[in-house]
């Protein structure tokens, strides 16, 4: 008894070190953090969706600006033995942190290599292998949209023929923004827009809504095309609402 509470406690105190290491480091750098605590549960879950979708099947999976680990540790428990887990990371402090996350990580014990850290900007990473899910946890609607291209460009060439790449968008930002920012700034969010308003046209198989995060977000479903066109997607069965 004694045993289990102890180790509920360190899990809490582990979650608290997390969300003061996450504040110190927006705080540090807002526009590249993005956000000022790491996402909730229910926005862990529906961005690791298609991982889940595809288990027990052996998958690659890569997963850009994870932050403190908060989808990172949804998507672990998802994947089999076989399947292998390439986390980009740009902050060299919570690629540190994740480094460390993998390596205790007990489903992920066994054969050597399953999952790798890599402190990289996204759209500078390296890699010979493409991936079936890739997942970005990236602020993009706070970089310039030629830097958005290029991370939008890179994902699409680092997926498979049918693969998926799973983002998120937080609710409200454009017009939270055109009320408190310059125009030059407010312009600068559009083009964003804009750009990402192409890759959806071109890429998306679905987009749902999580209300339950803080703020709430769509979380869209893009997929890299097979030659034959892709089957209709199946609803979103992750959807939550308050
Ligand atoms: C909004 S946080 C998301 C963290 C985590 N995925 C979550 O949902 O709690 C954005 C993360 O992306 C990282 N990041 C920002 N720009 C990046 C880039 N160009 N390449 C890789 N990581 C980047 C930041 O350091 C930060 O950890």
């Amino acid at each position: 008894m004694n045993k289990r509470i102890s180790s509920h406690d360190r899990v809490i105190a582990q979650r608290q070190a997390e969300g003061w290491m996450f504040l110190t480091e927006a705080v540090r750098d807002l526009r590249t953090i993005g956000a000022i605590a790491p996402s909730g549960k229910a926005l862990a879950r529906a961005l690791t969706e298609p991982v889940r979708a595809q288990a027990p099947h052996p998958l690659a999976v890569l997963e850009a600006g994870a932050g403190t680990g908060a989808v990172t540790r949804a998507l672990i428990p998802q994947l089999s033995r076989s399947s292998r887990l390439d986390i980009v990371e740009a902050n060299p402090r919570f690629a540190d942190r994740l480094d460390k996350l993998v390596t205790a990580h007990p489903s992920l014990l066994g054969p050597a290599g399953r999952a790798a850290v890599h402190q990289s900007y996204a759209e500078e990473f390296d890699t010979p292998h493409l991936y079936d899910v890739i997942v970005s946890g990236l602020p993009l609607t706070n970089f310039a949209p030629e830097q958005v291209e290029r991370i939008m460009s890179r994902y699409m060439e680092l997926l498979h023929p049918g693969g998926t790449l799973t983002y998120f968008a937080y609710l409200g930002t454009r017009r939270a923004r055109s009320l408190t920012a310059s125009r030059a700034e407010s312009r600068r969010h559009a083009a964003v827009d804009g750009v990402m308003a192409a890759f959806q046209r071109t890429y998306a198989v679905k987009r749902c809504t999580v209300w339950a995060n803080l703020p709430p977000a769509h979380v869209w479903h893009l997929q890299r095309p097979l030659v034959t066109a892709a089957a209709p997607s199946a609803p979103c069965p992750e959807e939550t609402r308050r």
